[in-house]
């Protein structure tokens, strides 16, 4: 009985009150019947959970929106690391939560639909088993430079470049790319 109730107790906790995040890339959907993919929330990024259906949940995504780019939520205010990205045409509805000050992104937020699953409110152990991934693989040859060696912006390209060299699964790149773009020196 006392175990029952402490795993619902668990469940309920990935409803709103507290942030949740997922190491793997999540479809995204405009609405709960929705089978076609609008966009993908990336790795390590805070979500909250407002609704649960059968095979989904209702997710509100909150970030940075650089005016120049309509289909995007940033991660931090002024450094191109994605939060979410949507296709060209899904036309989403970003609602404004704070205006910008100082030439910085405004703060933004969605509310849109994944899958269920692949939840979980501990962000630790993702960061953990990125920096052994990018240790153990990227410190072959040279040795892993250390993540505020680099800018935000200059991880992407790099990592693009490297990727090739290594054993690191498919499924992983969004993972070690968003451990080393918020671990960089301009974002921490
Ligand atoms: C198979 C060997 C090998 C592996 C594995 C490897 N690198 Fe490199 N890396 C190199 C070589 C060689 C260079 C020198 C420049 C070049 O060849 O592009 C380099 C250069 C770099 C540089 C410096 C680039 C610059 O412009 O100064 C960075 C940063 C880097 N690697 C990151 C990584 C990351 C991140 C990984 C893992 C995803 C990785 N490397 C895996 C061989 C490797």
């Amino acid at each position: 009985m006392k175990k029952l109730l402490l795993s619902a107790t668990l469940a309920c906790s990935l409803f709103a009150a507290s942030d949740v995040y997922t190491d793997v890339v999540k479809p995204i959907f405009a609405d709960e019947s929705s089978t076609k993919s609008i966009g993908r929330l990336l790795p390590t990024n805070a979500v909250k959970i407002t609704q649960e259906s059968k095979d989904k949940v209702k997710i509100t995504i909150r970030g940075y929106k650089n005016p120049t780019v309509n289909n995007v939520i940033y991660y931090s205010d002024s450094q191109r690391v994605i939060a979410a990205a949507f296709s060209k045409t899904a036309n989403v509805q970003f609602n404004l939560v704070e205006k910008g000050k100082g030439g910085k992104w405004d703060k933004v937020e969605v509310s849109v639909y994944t899958t269920k699953g692949d939840f979980t409110s501990d962000l630790a152990p993702m960061f953990a088993r990125a920096d052994q991934m990018y240790k153990d693989n990227c410190g072959i040859c040279h040795t892993a430079h250390a993540t505020d060696h680099y800018k935000a912006n200059q991880w992407p390209g790099l990592i693009k470049s490297m990727l090739s060299r290594t054993a690191i699964d498919k499924k992983d790149e969004w993972l070690i790319t968003q451990y080393l773009q918020k671990h960089s020196s301009d974002v921490k």
